[in-house]
């Protein structure tokens, strides 16, 4: 099979399209015939030695966590899915999952069925950033409907799906991206809007009970003061993720970090909310496998608008 690999940590121009064995299913294991993957910062900070690089093993290596496909075979001790079943997840991070390939494996409790609403290239960038504003929401804190909530990178991967899961659960959701993607997220549902680069956070904006950070740093660390007593900041980047505790605490915020889980119930629950009509995933772009080099590039910009998926023929 044709898949990209990594064979030293650096740059894009490190990544090349090579032909290698495919692999097979193990004992509770389905083989993947992959037809789309997901792209995420953590894929090029991870090529660049930082990210999830002490977890991926020897190199080279196969990018990607995210896929959608058909399933080719089924794994021992395997009887949720049949071959044919079209399916999408969310695989082993933060260990090698090798989703930047035509074919791969996948536990069978870290996927789901691809719901017919659900098109093939959306499926394949929902796992990791469904699941890391989901787990944000629901499992660190705990939404409540009534309850205001600020989306920090409202109109990136992770942030345009937590608009939608919040609205999704009945919470007041304000928004932060630049002024070209002000329409974007307010056409995802954001009740206010704000402009970050005309905006100063922390004086406009009071009573908020749960921040969900996708930005980090110096931002995040601003945007606490826009916490009502008792609120909680959820902050995703997990280089900032130690600075940002450590602010919340000398001003007495609670502030949480993640490591985004796969989760197989929960990508079903995403799914049902998909064909329910409420939950959208926005392409930014999708590329052709051969050219994740440039998706990387794109990715590190740090300015997508949605998801950056890889389209495998
Ligand atoms: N800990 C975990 O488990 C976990 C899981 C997933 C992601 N993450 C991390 O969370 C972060 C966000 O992930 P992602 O996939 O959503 O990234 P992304 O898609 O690359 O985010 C891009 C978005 O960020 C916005 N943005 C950039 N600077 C901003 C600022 N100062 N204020 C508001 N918005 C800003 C951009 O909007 P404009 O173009 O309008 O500026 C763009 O839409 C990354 O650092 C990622 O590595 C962590």
């Amino acid at each position: 099979m044709k898949a990209i690999r990594l064979h030293a940590f650096g740059g894009p121009d490190n990544l090349s399209l090579d032909e290698v064995a495919p692999p097979v299913a193990a004992r509770g294991e389905v083989l993947i015939r992959n037809r789309a993957a997901g792209v995420n910062p953590i894929d090029w900070k991870t090529c660049s030695g930082g990210g999830a690089s002490a977890f991926i093993g020897e190199l080279p290596y196969i990018p990607g966590w995210e896929c959608a496909g058909t399933v080719e075979a089924v794994g021992e001790g395997v009887s949720d899915f049949s071959v044919g079943d079209e399916v999408f997840g969310f695989l082993r991070f933060p260990e090698a999952a090798g989703c930047y390939a035509e074919s791969v494996c996948a536990p069978a409790n870290q996927i789901a069925k691809r719901p017919a609403a659900l098109e093939v290239n959306a499926a394949a960038g929902l796992g990791l950033a469904g699941l890391t504003a989901w787990q944000a929401l629901h499992d660190k804190a705990g939404v409540q409907a009534g309850q205001r909530v600020l989306v920090l990178a409202a109109a990136g991967g992770v942030g345009h799906l937590a608009v939608q899961l919040a609205k999704a659960a009945g919470a007041y959701v304000i928004g932060t991206a630049s002024a070209d993607n002000q329409a974007f997220i307010a056409s995802l549902g954001c009740d206010e809007c704000i402009d970050y680069t005309s905006a100063n956070l922390s004086v406009s904006l009071r009573d908020v009970d749960i921040i969900i950070d996708g930005v980090g740093g110096a931002t995040a660390i601003e945007a606490l003061g826009c916490l009502k007593p008792g609120g909680l900041m959820v902050t995703l980047p997990s280089v900032t993720a130690a600075e940002v505790a450590e602010a919340g605490e000398r001003g007495g915020y609670r502030v949480l970090g993640i490591r985004v889980e796969p989760n197989g119930t929960e990508l079903a629950e995403l799914a049902a909310l998909y064909s329910a009509g409420q939950l959208t995933l926005s392409l930014a772009q999708t590329l052709p496998l051969a050219e994740a080099g440039r998706a990387h590039q794109l990715s590190a910009s740090g300015h997508q608008r949605g998801k950056l998926v890889l389209t495998v023929a």
